[in-house]
């Protein structure tokens, strides 16, 4: 079975931390995070350990509680007002983490391995509150590219307890490569030579997002027109036949802009945009009836199992959604351009199948409050 790790196409390898900062609006952006660790001699905790079954692992973890990928996290309730971490030997020092409490804003601090982390304590705003969410929730997501935590234990208050949450009861996939993992945004998250994900152990995806080409798009790599769309058609056919109940959303390319004169445009040629819609088209036509031609084969349609899910290939169309300067130096979207995406892929989602977006739904994001603190200014 195919697994994101073995379909993402970038040409970097990067194993160890390299400083860098954050511009922020041409700014350097502070990160000076809280300092939360503790020694944990000094606290009487309930301890739990990595594998217990209170605590919901999000995103990619591998089997040593070690966390991969985009935004990997963890979730659990809890009762009391204080919650530490341990962090075992295989966490990188000084990993960004994000955590927070219900459905208040996140919080940031750095991370070292073989060491305690208190996050939430009585102090903490909001941690003795009377609810209403009920029981307190605590989330925690780690960023940053080729980091990782590794969960050792978590602790709760002496006598407090870890209480499991229902689980989300619908899951996404995305497959894709350096655009889709954020790589470059402030809270990139891509990784090195993860362990092969055990796709056995979690439910099937209801929903795979397919966001890839674009370096095989670079002439430099040299790839055929007929390579990609064959790949592409291949990768939907073998989520197909695991998932046969998934919908698949394959995102149109997109591949940056240049000035000409007074304006800017698309960099051209763009990415195989009639040939992707095409193999939707193809994908989605009635076997055997709607031959439809790409790189210059007809070719007879998909003979998919649809009785389950019927026309399961859907095209989002991204062009027009970002612009010049959503792109970075660097050549990836930035957390303005990430974020825009995003928005517009879940507007789609909504439309489309009909999922919901809540009012108070878990989507809070950091660092991107600026107002203007004067009227009439
Ligand atoms: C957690 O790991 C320990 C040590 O390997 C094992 O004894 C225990 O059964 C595991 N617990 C669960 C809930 O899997
Ligand atoms: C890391 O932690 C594990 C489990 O506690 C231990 O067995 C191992 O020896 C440690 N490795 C290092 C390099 O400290
Ligand atoms: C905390 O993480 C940020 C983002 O990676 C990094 O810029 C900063 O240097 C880190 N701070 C410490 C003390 O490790
Ligand atoms: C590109 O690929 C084609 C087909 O495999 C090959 O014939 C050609 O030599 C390649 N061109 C370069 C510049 O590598
Ligand atoms: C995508 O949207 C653009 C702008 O609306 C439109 O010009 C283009 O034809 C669309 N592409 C496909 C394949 O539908």
């Amino acid at each position: 079975m195919l697994s994101v790790s073995s379909l993402v196409i970038f040409g970097l390898t990067l194993q160890s931390r390299v400083s860098a900062t954050i511009l922020q609006n041409g700014q350097v952006k502070p990160t000076n995070y809280l300092d939360t660790r503790v020694d944990s001699s000094a606290y009487l905790f309930t301890t739990y350990p990595a594998n217990a079954t209170e605590i919901s692992y999000k995103g990619r973890w591998d089997s040593k509680h070690v966390s991969w990928w985009s935004a990997p996290g963890i979730k659990f309730g809890y009762t009391g007002q204080t919650v530490a971490i341990s962090f075992g030997n295989l966490t990188t020092n000084g990993v960004l983490v994000a955590y927070r409490i219900s459905g208040l804003d996140w919080s940031f601090t750095n991370v070292t391995g073989k060491s305690t982390h208190l996050l939430v304590s009585p102090s903490t705003p909001g941690a003795a509150s009377a609810g209403p969410i009920s029981p307190w929730t605590f989330e925690m997501r780690v960023t940053n590219w080729a980091f990782g935590v590794q969960i050792e234990a978590v602790h709760v208050a002496a006598g407090e307890r870890l209480i499991k949450l229902p689980d989300f009861d619908r899951r996404i996939e995305v497959i894709g490569d350096s655009l889709a993992a954020g790589m470059y945004t402030s809270y990139e998250g891509l990784s090195n030579e993860p362990e092969p994900w055990d796709f056995s152990k979690s439910p099937p995806a209801d929903l795979v997002i397919i966001n890839i080409g674009t370096n095989d798009r670079n002439a430099h790599n040299n790839v055929s027109t007929f390579a990609y769309i064959d790949a592409l058609t291949k990768i939907i056919q073998g989520v197909h036949g695991k998932w046969p109940k998934a919908q698949v959303i394959v995102m149109s390319l997109w591949l940056g802009f240049y000035q000409s004169g007074n304006t800017y445009f698309p960099n051209a040629p763009q990415g195989w945009v009639s040939e992707v819609s095409q193999m939707v088209n193809w994908f989605n036509s009635d076997y055997l009836r709607d031959p439809v031609v790409y790189d210059g084969v007809t070719k007879k349609s998909f003979k998919a199992d649809r009785s389950q899910v019927g026309a399961f290939v859907h095209y989002f169309n991204t062009t027009g959604i970002m612009q010049h300067n959503d792109i970075g130096p660097q050549w990836h979207p930035t957390d303005v351009g990430a974020i825009k995406v995003a928005s517009h892929l879940q507007q789609f989602i909504r439309v489309k199948f009909g999922w919901d977006l809540h009012a108070t739904g878990p989507e809070v994001f950091h660092d991107t409050q600026y107002w203007n603190d004067e009227p009439g200014y």
